[in-house]
C-alpha cells in the first residue's frame, strides 16, 4: 500500500524497464504477407496500402532474399488472379502451373528455409468475388470445402509448409486435414483463420487483389453469411475450438487491433498458437495518419504490434514487419 509500495520505482530508468518489460517483440513474431502478379518486372504499389506492392515473380525472389536478411522467417502468399481465368468453382485455383503453385516454387527456391503459408480461399478465382461457390445467392459450404481440400494439396505438392483458410466454411479444416493426409502431406501444416470477422477493415486488401463481391442480383453483396458478426465473442472460442478438433496446428483471429479481447479469450481457452492478422485496413489508418503528420508511424507502430503479442499472439502476420524489423535495428 503506499506510501510504502511506489508503482514508479519500475520506471524510473530505462534501465530498470529494460529488466522488468513483459513483452517483448523480435522478427521471429512476424509472418510477411505478399502479393504476386503474372507478368515480368511488375512492382507496383497498392493505392490504399503506400509502400506496399503487388510483384511479379522476379521481384518476389528478390523480396524473400531481403525478407530472409533482416531477420523474419515466414510468408502468407497472395495471388492476383487475371479477370479471364476466374469462374465460379475457383478452377485455376488447382492449376499446377497456376501463379501461386509458382510463387511457392519461386520462394522455396530463392530462400528453402523460409516457411511458406499460403492463402487457401476462393475469393481471387472467383468471378463473383466470394470465398466459396456461388449458387442461388447462396454460398455452397460442403462443396467449397471440397475445393479447398484439393486446393491445399496442390499448395503442398508445389512446397507451401503450411496451409492457411481463410474463407470460414464450416468443417473446411477437417476436410483439409484429411486431403492432405491422403496424399501423403502429414507434416503439412494448418493455421486456420478461426475467428475471422465480416469486416469492413478488409477494403484495402480487396483493392490489392481486385477480390471484392461483385454486384450482381443473386449475388450476396457481402461476407457476412460466412464471416462472423463483429459483436459476437463466445462464437469465436466456438470457432476456434472445433478447428482445433478438426486439427488446425494454429488459430487466427482476424483483424488484429479492434479484436484484442477476442485474441485474449482464446489464448485463455487453447493450448495452439495464436495467430492475429493486422489486416490491410489498420496499416492503412496508420500511413494516413503519419502521412497528415498527426501520428507518429514508427512509435505507434511499434506500440501496435506490442499491444497484439500481449494480447496473446504467439505470432502476427502484419505488413509492418519491413518496417518494424528496421525501427528493431536503428
Ligand atoms: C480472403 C482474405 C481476405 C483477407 C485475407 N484473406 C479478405 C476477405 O476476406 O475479404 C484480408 C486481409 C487484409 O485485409 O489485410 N479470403
Amino acid at each position: 500500500m503506499y506510501p510504502i509500495i511506489r508503482n514508479r520505482r519500475l520506471r524510473t530508468s530505462d534501465a530498470i524497464r529494460r529488466l522488468v518489460r513483459e513483452t517483448i517483440i523480435t522478427p521471429d513474431d512476424f509472418l510477411v504477407p505478399l502479393f504476386v502478379v503474372e507478368g515480368k518486372g511488375i512492382k507496383e504499389e497498392i493505392p490504399s496500402m503506400p509502400n506496399y506492392y503487388r510483384m511479379s515473380l522476379d521481384h518476389l525472389e528478390n523480396e524473400v532474399k531481403e525478407l530472409w536478411k533482416m531477420g523474419l522467417c515466414g510468408v502468407l502468399l497472395f495471388v492476383k488472379v487475371p479477370e479471364k481465368l476466374k469462374d465460379n468453382e475457383g478452377k485455376e485455383a488447382l492449376n499446377p502451373k497456376g501463379l501461386m503453385q509458382k510463387a511457392i516454387k519461386t520462394v522455396k527456391q530463392a530462400c528453402p528455409n523460409m516457411l511458406v503459408m499460403t492463402d487457401v480461399a476462393l475469393d481471387p478465382y472467383s468471378s463473383y468475388g466470394h470465398d466459396g461457390i456461388v449458387s442461388n445467392g447462396k454460398i455452397l459450404n460442403d462443396e467449397t470445402a471440397e475445393v479447398l481440400g484439393e486446393m491445399s494439396v496442390s499448395h503442398a505438392e508445389a512446397g507451401a509448409d503450411f496451409v492457411a483458410p481463410s474463407d470460414m466454411m464450416d468443417g473446411r479444416i477437417l476436410t483439409i486435414r484429411e486431403a492432405l493426409d491422403d496424399e501423403g502431406f502429414v507434416d503439412t501444416g494448418i493455421m486456420s483463420y478461426s475467428a475471422k470477422y465480416a469486416s469492413a477493415f478488409y477494403g484495402p486488401f480487396r483493392d490489392a487483389l481486385d477480390s471484392a463481391p461483385v454486384h450482381l442480383e443473386n449475388v450476396p453483396k457481402d461476407k457476412k453469411t460466412y464471416q462472423m458478426d463483429p459483436a459476437n465473442r463466445f462464437e469465436a472460442l466456438k470457432e476456434a475450438e472445433m478447428d482445433i478438433d478438426e486439427g488446425a496446428d494454429i488459430v487466427m483471429v482476424k483483424p488484429g487491433l479492434a479484436y484484442l479481447d477476442i485474441v485474449r479469450e482464446i489464448k485463455n481457452e487453447v493450448e495452439v498458437p495464436v495467430a492475429v492478422y493486422q489486416v490491410s485496413g489498420e496499416y492503412a489508418m496508420l500511413k494516413a495518419a503519419a502521412e497528415k503528420g498527426w501520428l507518429d508511424h514508427d512509435t505507434v507502430m511499434m506500440e501496435q504490434l506490442l499491444s497484439i503479442k500481449r494480447a496473446g499472439a504467439n505470432l502476427i502476420a502484419t505488413y509492418f514487419a519491413k518496417d518494424a524489423v528496421r525501427v528493431m535495428n536503428s
